[in-house]
């Protein structure tokens, strides 16, 4: 079915509503003016009966104010119009802007995996303008233009009813194009939106990647992709193009028929003594008027064709589901910091399980490092914990209490993470120190840095804290120090249990050991979950889970799992034993045996 204009505006009608007082001013402005604006010709009309036809001078003193009073009432209701339009129009694309930002950031994170970025962008950018476009083509353009259409055949006919008439016969005629040649072009405009996107996110990704490009010599091969995919773009926009051109060039043949009519049957009346030179002259000027409304009309409604596009894309972006947030749930009470995956089964979809029956209990206050090798789900178990997705059976608990039994809010209140990309914002160091949490004085903003191994860095800086970072103008950041702003930022949120995904792997040895230390100094009562590549990280924590074919296979000491488990044993020298440790390892794991 169909949908109306209605049902699909449905999920901006809570905006729309708020504005509704505007949007009726307007309107009833708009009506006003336009029936205002088709006076002119009936006012000429009679100009040229009464005062040249019938040599009546004393009638031109009311026709010169006449059109001097429909002037000026005509453009007080333009002004006002116009700056009551740009008022709303300012604040209505505020208000999507902002719930559509509001939206992205309370969407689930699958939705982020299958969307691109370039996408996403258009819809906030573009789209919202479209929609303003819309509303203003509909419910005001289009309304003002058919109701000035409706007034001029009104004028005429009432001047000469088979003038009239022929002007009904002309109207659905160029409609009937226009719906006709509209049907064809949604379509044809939905595949250029669409290969506009494609093309905008590859754009967005090779520009992000252009160093690594450059450096690999894929040159010529994205330069050829490029041509390739704007060569389809082109294919796509020529297309609708054509169409449209084919459109207008129908309508104003179509214009330029009812015009010579209008001529034929003029002469005919006139000769007959039913039409008199001033009517013959106005009906003209309604019919080259109608014709041009008529015009617009289907300029518009080819360009509501446009919007309606862009619209969907809003609208379906609006009703995306959402997180479940479970801002009705009691929050989490972290007393110990027990973690406990009891028989966790999850996949991304539906042909690859990442866990399978995942079962593994954390004591409170230790650090366990997690390892297995890339792609056997450490990061996945990690944000299952942090409620980003939901198990698919099983469960995850917190000191005995189910973690879906609590608000997303306190979960991650409780859970800290450095995730495995650091992403830092443009803006200062002090603002990237502290995105998104309270206020606090710089005495604690450099006993973080410090804690993390970073202060002496900042200090060299001759703005320091207030120097600006990433952006067009800010300062670029080495990898390794980007995961020490990154450590610090989450120093600066103490959470009891804490998530290091691969946190240290871009800080050098020395500057690892400094931070170890720090978490170790603030460890105490908090558990961490250390998502290990480094063979450091596996000899300083309490216990050594691995994670194998989507099961926790073994769960001990490092050096006990190295004498016990064969699966360790093989990632390990695999991954982690560094030149001349494999052996001591072995010499000590029998001591610890003995
Ligand atoms: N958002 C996602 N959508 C679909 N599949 C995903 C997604 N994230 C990860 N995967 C898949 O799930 C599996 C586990 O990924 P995960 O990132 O948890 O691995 P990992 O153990 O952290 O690897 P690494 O050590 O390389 O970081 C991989 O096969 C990966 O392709
Ligand atoms: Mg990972």
């Amino acid at each position: 079915m169909r949908k109306t204009m209605y049902t699909q505006m449905k999920p901006l009608w809570p905006i729309i509503r708020r504005y509704r007082w505007s949007f009726i001013n307007l309107f009833i402005c708009v009506v006003v003016t336009s029936v205002i604006g088709m006076v002119y010709p009936y006012i000429f009309g009679m100009l040229i009966d009464e005062v040249f036809y019938q040599r009546n001078l004393q009638f031109l003193k009311y026709i010169v104010i006449l059109y001097g009073a429909v002037f000026a009432g005509e453009q007080c209701l333009h002004i006002c119009f116009n700056s009551a339009w740009a008022y709303l129009a300012t604040r209505f694309s505020f208000d999507i802007r902002k719930r559509l930002y509001d939206k992205l950031l309370s969407l689930r994170p699958a939705f982020f995996t299958a969307s691109k970025s370039g996408d996403l962008m258009t819809i906030i950018n573009r789209d919202t303008e479209e929609i303003l476009a819309f509303i203003h083509l509909n419910v005001f353009f289009l309304a003002a233009n058919i109701l000035r259409l409706l007034t001029a055949v009104a004028f005429v006919l009432y001047a000469s009813f088979y003038l009239g008439l022929l002007m009904l016969v002309a109207v659905p005629a160029v409609v009937f194009v226009t719906v006709m040649f509209n049907r064809r072009l949604r379509t044809r405009l939905t595949e250029q939106r669409e290969q506009y996107g494609t093309l905008m996110s590859w754009c967005f990704e090779m520009l992000a990647g252009l160093q690594d490009i450059r450096l690999l010599g894929a040159g010529k091969y994205s330069s050829r992709t490029f041509v390739h995919m704007l060569i389809q773009y082109m294919r796509v926009k020529n297309s609708s193009s054509k169409l449209e051109w084919i459109s207008e060039r129908t309508i104003g043949l179509i214009s330029l028929c009812s015009d010579l009519a209008l001529y034929v049957t003029a002469c005919y009346l006139i000769i007959h003594q039913q039409l008199t030179l001033g009517v013959f002259i106005a009906s003209m000027e309604y019919f080259s008027k109608g014709g041009e409304l008529l015009q617009r009309i289907s300029g518009a409604s080819r360009s509501i064709q446009r919007n309606k596009v862009a619209i969907d894309r809003v609208i379906s972006l609006l009703q995306e589901p959402e997180e479940n947030k479970g801002s009705d749930l009691p929050g989490l009470r972290v007393t110990k910091g027990n973690i406990e995956f009891d028989n966790i089964s999850f996949s991304y979809n539906p042909e690859t399980p990442v866990l399978l029956n995942l079962s593994l209990a954390l004591e409170g206050g230790t650090t366990v490092a997690l390892v297995g090798k890339s792609g056997s789900g450490k990061t996945t178990l990690a944000s299952l914990l942090l409620g980003l997705y939901q198990p698919e059976s099983g469960e995850i608990r917190v000191d005995g209490t189910l973690i879906s039994r609590c608000s997303l809010r306190s979960l991650r209140q409780a859970v800290s993470t450095n995730a495995q990309e650091t992403f830092l914002f443009a803006g200062t160091l002090r603002e990237n120190l502290l995105w998104g949490s309270v206020y606090q004085a710089d005495k604690a903003l450099w006993t973080a840095c410090e804690q993390a191994f970073i202060s002496e860095y900042i200090r060299t800086l001759p703005e320091g804290l207030d120097t600006l970072i990433e952006g067009d103008r800010g300062l670029r950041m080495s990898e390794g120090q980007k995961q020490r702003i990154s450590l610090a930022r989450s120093f600066l949120r103490p959470a009891p249990i804490i998530i290091y995904d691969e946190a240290t792997s871009a800080l050098d040895g020395e500057a690892e050991k400094a931070v170890r230390a720090q978490w170790n100094n603030l460890g105490g009562s908090r558990t961490a979950i250390v998502i290990a590549h480094r063979l450091s990280t596996i000899l300083s924590a309490d216990k050594v889970a691995v994670l194998d074919n989507g099961r926790i296979v073994a769960y001990d000491h490092h050096l006990r799992l190295l004498s016990d488990s064969e699966i360790y044993r093989r990632l390990f020298y695999e991954q982690y034993a560094e030149n001349g440790l494999g052996m001591n390892h072995e010499e000590t794991a029998a001591q610890y045996q003995a």
